[in-house]
């Protein structure tokens, strides 16, 4: 029988994921290199963070003898999509707890659909319970026996050690590392990867200004504390998730034009603008170099919605 971790590693991810620098003219004037991450390409179903952040998971749900993955997400949640592609490529069973009741009786939209299609069962509840979702009673109405739980965006311990390797990977080839973020798991275990003279900023896509304990919650919780040089710019959710602005739609575009690339709407695209703006502020020295996580890809994620 073939182990967990090589029926992973036959997935052929792209790791170390590529790091391509950037030739715009906005940083070359200020001596700053502006460097992409490029997560999005290490596997055309698990992109970006998904691989990173679900890889451990899946190990551990293997190795425990777990045959079920149960999850959490809105309806064009990437996160239950790329679970339920897990599910369908290693072969466990998943069921996605879906927010919002009302949906029950609608058709699926396309990422729903998709997920569906992979083979994931779809639990429908309404949004007060959604929102105790991590209560015991509530959970133990859920989850089968044999079942791993992942939380909600699939940011726990084990998705904070998984990005570590991101960090790792980053380590010597920039002074800062920007990244967007949504539960903050990501960003959680990228600081604690990044070398001691290096420093990593995380750009909320959603409102609220939650995020900060959030992710000292989970460094805790992976590593025993508060682990690299971090910080939140909470400028740039621009209205909140999945909400946008016409200086960002316009910086998007011009983005993509310029260097050929989709960029990623909801996540990616606002901390690349967040970093431009940063940029424009004089918050980098010259000599610089910005590393942006390209955390998603454009066409899977616009596919969904
Ligand atoms: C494309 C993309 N980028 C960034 C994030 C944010 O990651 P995190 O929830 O770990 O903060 C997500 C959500 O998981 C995402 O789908």
């Amino acid at each position: 029988m073939t182990s967990p971790a090589a029926a992973l590693a036959a997935l052929r991810p792209r790791l170390p994921s590529p790091l391509t620098e950037v030739a715009d003219d906005r940083f070359t004037r200020r001596g700053v290199r502006l460097l992409l991450k490029r997560d999005d390409l290490i596997h055309p179903e698990l992109p970006g963070n998904k691989w990173r952040k679900l890889e451990p998971n899946l190990l551990a749900a293997a190795e425990a003898g777990r045959r079920t993955l149960l999850t959490f997400g809105g309806a064009y949640s990437n996160h239950l999509r790329a679970t339920a592609a897990a599910g369908r490529l290693l072969g466990f069973r998943t069921i996605g707890v879906v927010r919002g009741e009302e949906l029950a009786g609608r058709p699926l939209n396309p990422s729903l659909a998709r997920c569906a299609a992979d083979g994931m069962e779809l639990r429908f509840i309404d949004r007060a319970t959604y929102r105790r979702k991590a209560e015991p009673e509530v959970l133990a109405a859920l989850v089968p026996e044999d079942c791993l739980v992942i939380p909600e965006g699939g940011s726990n311990a084990a998705a904070a050690r998984g990005c570590t390797a991101l960090g790792r990977e980053l380590r010597g080839a920039a002074e800062v590392v920007a990244v967007a973020c949504g539960t903050g798991g990501t960003l959680a275990g990228l600081a604690a990867g990044l070398a001691a003279d290096q420093r990593a900023i995380g750009f909320p896509v959603l409102k609220g200004g939650f995020l900060g304990a959030e992710v000292e919650r989970l460094q805790r919780a992976a590593f025993g504390g508060r682990r690299g040089n971090w910080r939140l710019e909470e400028r740039f959710h621009c209205g909140g998730y999945a909400r946008t602005s016409p200086e960002l739609e316009e910086f998007s575009r011009e983005f993509g034009e310029l260097h050929d690339i989709g960029l990623e709407r909801l996540y990616v695209a606002k901390a690349l603008y967040g970093v431009t703006t940063l940029l424009r502020e004089g918050a980098f020295a010259p000599g610089t170099s910005v590393a942006v996580v390209v955390t998603g890809a454009a066409d899977y994620y616009s596919s969904s919605r």
